[in-house]
């Protein structure tokens, strides 16, 4: 088991973030007494976790399933089998099942602890990271959350093995993120490799995984609670979860790859980013088969984005690339 990262939110709470294996080394980061896992029904059947795992409850994984209605049944099921407040939920799947899960422990008797252990590239690289549990509300992305982080998030990359290309697709979607956020190298690593090899090179994936996760935790530790600086790992999502809003045909991955070409051209039409770096992100989003647009009409888009979470009274706050490996916070 290698420690990539301790992610220190405060002088108590700190989340481990390790790559190993969950035969051989999540028992090491479960704590003493009762677990209760809550897993991705859809990992179980192909890797049949819940036999060798504490009191497995399986549910769907799924944006659409990222909502108050499932979080309700989980504290529901949490009542009826007497969890109390020194049960530990060990979350198991998808970004959706982190973000669920994460809220439901956090709220549940005023917050139980958790463990993830996250199963898609985008949960192992960006999700399970930094302390962000929400669940989404009325059609709106992540409107009902908090701030909690997990003790630990084992990256078991055997597990990615049965990912669908579609879903490793998203993961590095939000890779590409992280590297225009805070790392030239990790970008240059993108353009010149290409799913297959990041899919069946698991050194090279390593390697690429611990750098994007280097970015993110970066960034978290400067500003945990997202007071300025942590809104750069916002990057592509405003208008990702404006075309989240308003359609269920992308996953969240691909609307964030149409987000970063959207935040890249805008850019550039202002002279913060080259045109030559701004086409470097379309062909680095193309390369992976991603989607660089939507058929989505413009101010339906905009009308969207004022809904969002980086939107106060002066109207919507968007991060824009200045450079591969650096970002702002600009005003739509
Ligand atoms: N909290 C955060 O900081 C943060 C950051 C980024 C994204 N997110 C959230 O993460 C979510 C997206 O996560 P995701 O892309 O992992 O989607 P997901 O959890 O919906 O998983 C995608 C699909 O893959 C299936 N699956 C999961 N693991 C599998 C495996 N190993 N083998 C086969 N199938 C598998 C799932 O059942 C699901 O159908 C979004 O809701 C997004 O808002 C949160």
């Amino acid at each position: 088991m290698n420690t990539l990262c301790e992610l220190k939110f405060s002088s108590e709470r700190a989340t481990r973030i390790v790559v190993g294996s969950v035969a051989k080394d999540l028992r090491e980061l479960l704590p003493e007494g009762r677990v209760i896992t809550i897993v991705d029904a859809e990992v179980d059947a192909h890797h049949n976790l819940s036999e060798s795992l504490p009191e497995s409850i399986l549910i769907p994984g799924g944006e659409e399933n990222k909502n108050l209605e499932l979080a309700e049944m989980l504290w529901k099921e949490l009542v009826d089998s007497k969890a109390d407040r020194d049960t530990f939920l060990l979350a198991v799947g998808g970004g959706v099942v982190m973000d669920l899960v994460g809220f439901v422990a956090s709220t549940f008797m005023r917050g139980l602890r958790f463990g993830f252990v996250p199963t898609t590239l985008l949960g192992q690289i960006d999700a399970a990271i930094g302390g962000k549990c929400a669940v989404n509300l009325g059609g709106y992305k992540n409107m009902v959350g908090l701030f909690s982080p997990a003790d630990f998030v084992l990256c078991d990359v055997g597990l990615l093995s049965t990912l669908p290309d579609r879903e490793f697709r998203s993961g590095v979607a939000e890779m590409i993120k992280s590297a225009i956020v805070g790392d030239s190298e990790l970008f240059e690593l993108l353009e010149n490799g290409d799913l297959a090899t990041l899919k069946n090179d698991h050194d090279l994936l390593g390697r690429m995984m611990q750098m994007s996760v280097n970015v993110k935790c970066k960034v978290v530790a400067a500003d945990p609670y997202e007071k300025g600086l942590r809104r750069v790992l916002n990057l592509g999502h405003t208008l990702a979860h404006a075309v989240e809003s308003l359609t269920t045909e992308y996953t969240h991955g691909e609307a964030v790859a149409v987000g970063l070409v959207w935040a890249a051209r805008l850019a550039a039409e202002r002279g913060l980013l080259a045109l030559e770096d701004a086409e470097r992100v379309v062909r680095v989003v193309e390369k992976y088969g991603l989607p660089t647009s939507v058929q989505i009409a413009q101010e339906e888009l905009l009308e969207a984005m004022t809904h969002d979470k980086k939107c106060d009274s002066e109207g919507v706050k968007i991060v824009l690339p200045e450079a591969i490996g650096k970002c702002g916070i600009y005003r739509l």
